[in-house]
């Protein structure tokens, strides 16, 4: 077996001991005598699956009681629509800091269904820094304000929560939930896309406080309605049962290493490599604002774009699979999320070194 470095933005590596796990109990989880992928949803084993899988990202992320979790389909952009039908129910007015292309159609989406603005972007030098708000920058009276915490096709990253007062905080994680230890009461709604960090793609976790459940509007499909899904237990449906089974594994990978504080320590260890060799030279530059740099997606760009394409070709060939950068900013992305391993990121420095070396004008 000849496994690669993936740097995919996602779906993208998973933690071998996890993968592992998975096969092992591929034909036959525990005693059942079946695969998790052939079991009910509603059958005592797989309840045990999914109520752990609940208690370990709790645990990992320290989820005050007042939230509840919910494990939901449709991926980040369905919570675009979800996210507005649920919350946009008072004033009927939400504030959007779009800070990249996912912010961005989330803030086009939720302007259908009523008066949405855009009070903050950094659109004006291609999305390469995290604006700046105070509490100022926020309508008083809107329902929430809407964030998306890591933006990954520009790689960077909020380093503030902004403060808004008493207005809810919206917040897509897709590309960092569980990188880092993040506040959760500061939020009054987390939604992630788990195929990056914690599964394979099909799942959606959000994080809701229960005060906000309970008002989603008549016209919303029923699957969309929050206070649905958490008094069903993510299970009005068929939930995405062996994502979430999967995503259980890797929580208890992450808690096995230490929790979040060490998987901080871990990340940071690896960006620092990567974006330390970047300041250190003048082959590569890194488009991102110094503190807006993400830990979890990093770009950078030759300034060529005949060169970047041979970069990202011959990595490939080397076994550093997907750096393309994003179709539509093109250069180099490195994704690293929490199960790249630092090894990877020592390999990709050393190619780097390399192709710069035999690069040179
Ligand atoms: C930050 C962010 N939000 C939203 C999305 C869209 O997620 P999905 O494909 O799960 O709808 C992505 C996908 O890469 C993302 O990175």
């Amino acid at each position: 077996m000849n496994r690669v470095y993936n740097f995919s933005a996602g779906p993208s590596m998973l933690p071998m001991t996890v993968l592992e796990q998975a096969a092992a109990e591929m034909m036959c989880y525990k005693d059942s005598g079946m695969s998790v992928m052939e079991m009910s949803h509603r059958s005592p084993v797989y309840e045990d699956i999914i109520k752990e899988a609940e208690a370990d990202l709790r645990k990992l992320m320290n989820i005050p009681d007042n939230y509840k979790v919910l494990f939901l389909q449709g991926g980040a952009s369905t919570q675009f629509a979800a996210v507005p039908l649920n919350l946009l129910n008072g004033s009927g007015k939400a504030d959007y800091i779009v800070s990249g292309q996912f912010s961005g159609k989330a803030f086009k989406e939720a302007k259908k269904y009523g008066d949405v603005a855009c009070v903050a972007t950094s659109e004006d030098k291609n999305f390469s820094y995290i604006p700046r708000t105070t509490r100022d920058s926020f309508r008083p009276d809107a329902d929430y304000v809407h964030i998306c915490f890591n933006n990954t096709i520009y790689g960077t990253k909020f380093d503030y929560i902004p403060d808004t007062g008493d207005i809810p905080l919206v917040a897509d994680m897709s590309s960092c939930i569980i990188s880092e230890p993040v506040d959760v009461s500061r939020f009054g709604l987390i939604y992630a896309g788990a195929q990056k960090n914690m599964a394979p793609a099909g799942l959606t976790v959000v994080i809701v406080r229960e005060d906000l459940l309970g008002k989603c509007r008549d016209i919303a499909p029923t699957m969309l309605d929050y206070k649905v899904m958490a008094e069903n237990d993510s299970m009005y449906n068929t939930p995405p049962c062996y994502a979430i089974y999967v995503a259980g594994l890797v929580y208890k990978w992450v808690l096995e290493l230490g929790g979040l504080e060490e998987m901080k320590k871990l990340n940071e260890k690896k960006a620092a490599y990567l974006y330390d060799y970047l300041d250190s030279q003048d082959f590569y530059k890194a488009p991102v604002e110094k503190n807006s740099r993400s830990m979890m997606n990093v770009t950078f760009v030759t300034g060529d774009a005949e060169l970047d394409k041979k970069f990202a070709s011959e990595a490939g060939k080397a076994g550093l699979k997907n750096l393309k950068g994003h179709r539509s900013v093109g250069g180099m992305r490195a994704s690293i999320y929490n199960a790249m391993p630092y090894e990877g990121v020592v390999a990709l420095v050393d190619f780097m070194k390399k192709f710069a070396e035999e690069n040179k004008k």
